[in-house]
């Protein structure tokens, strides 16, 4: 095979895989996991949750919380598109946020935001919502607001 055909080969693949994404799921869930916001652990930060999920995949959310806000949020995980997506909407949606107004947004809410999640991915929003419920409860712990 020539490398013209090669390249063109490799073109055709990631149309096709472009292609089933689109049929799979929404604008939103495929910008997200593009491009994703936010992602990395943050230095320092006042309050960190991490959660294996049963499907194997890992999520870490780390919070910078000033003034009973949430500052900075970032996600890190090793799990599929659809979970980078959910890590990446979440950390944006609950940015200004009190802890606890964070940790009351409910996974229909997070779903609407990315405008649809198929079925089988709605785990991946659930990890990242309890990373998230893990990291605030750290804080609250740390802070004295509730016994460990
Ligand atoms: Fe495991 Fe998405 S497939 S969290």
């Amino acid at each position: 095979m020539t490398d013209d055909n090669f390249v063109k080969l490799l073109e055709e693949l990631q149309r096709k895989i472009e292609y089933g994404e689109e049929q799979t799921y929404s604008k939103v869930v495929i910008r997200e996991y593009r491009n994703p916001s936010n992602f990395g652990v943050l230095d320092d930060p006042d309050a960190v949750g991490k959660i294996k999920g049963p499907c194997g995949d890992t999520m870490k959310i780390s919070l910078k919380i000033e003034k009973l806000k949430i500052k900075q949020a970032f996600f890190w995980t090793d799990g599929c598109g659809a979970t980078i997506a959910c890590g990446s909407i979440l950390t944006k949606i609950i940015k200004g946020k009190t802890p606890q107004e964070a940790n009351d947004i409910s996974s229909s809410q997070f779903i609407e935001a990315l405008e649809g999640l198929p079925i089988e991915h709605h785990h991946c929003i659930i990890l990242a919502i309890n990373a998230l419920q893990k990291a605030i409860k750290n804080y609250n712990e740390k802070n004295f607001l509730v016994k460990k």
